[in-house]
């Protein structure tokens, strides 16, 4: 890990797994930095909600994360899609490519993020940075 990287300070509470649906999820926010869990087969699949094509958030709606069909993770720019359990895109700009991976702490049916896991980089807004230039 380099100097400047920062990295997740403590366990934050996530949610329980009894919280959610099959194939639903959920969103949190680290530090300004977006994430989603998603439920599938009694598991938890956490991602850095930052596609790998163009780092932006795949949903452009909260919570819908999946395709039509409801199999795949789907990025709502230029329509990547990413295997719920891997986080591998399968197809899309960035195929071969995969979302960054959390890692969770599980205490029973309570879910967090660990700590001390690195945090990515801060997502740039490109809005705000041009109402400033604007100033
Ligand atoms: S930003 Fe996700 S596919 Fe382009």
């Amino acid at each position: 890990m380099d100097n400047n990287q920062q990295s997740v300070e403590r366990d934050y509470f996530l949610c329980q797994l009894s919280d959610l649906e099959e194939l639903q999820s959920i969103e949190l926010e680290i530090d300004e930095r977006k994430l989603f869990a998603i439920r599938q087969d009694n598991q938890l699949h956490a991602y850095w909600n930052s596609c790998p094509h163009m780092g932006i958030p795949l949903n452009w709606m909260p919570g819908k994360f999946l395709d039509l069909d409801g199999a795949l993770l789907q990025c709502s720019a230029h329509g990547a899609l990413f295997q719920i359990d891997s986080g591998e895109c399968i197809g899309g700009p960035c195929a071969g490519d995969r979302l960054t991976p959390i890692s969770l702490k599980q205490d029973g049916d309570q879910y967090f993020i660990a700590a001390d896991q690195p945090l990515p980089a801060r997502l740039i807004n490109l809005r705000e940075a041009a109402l400033r230039d604007l100033d």
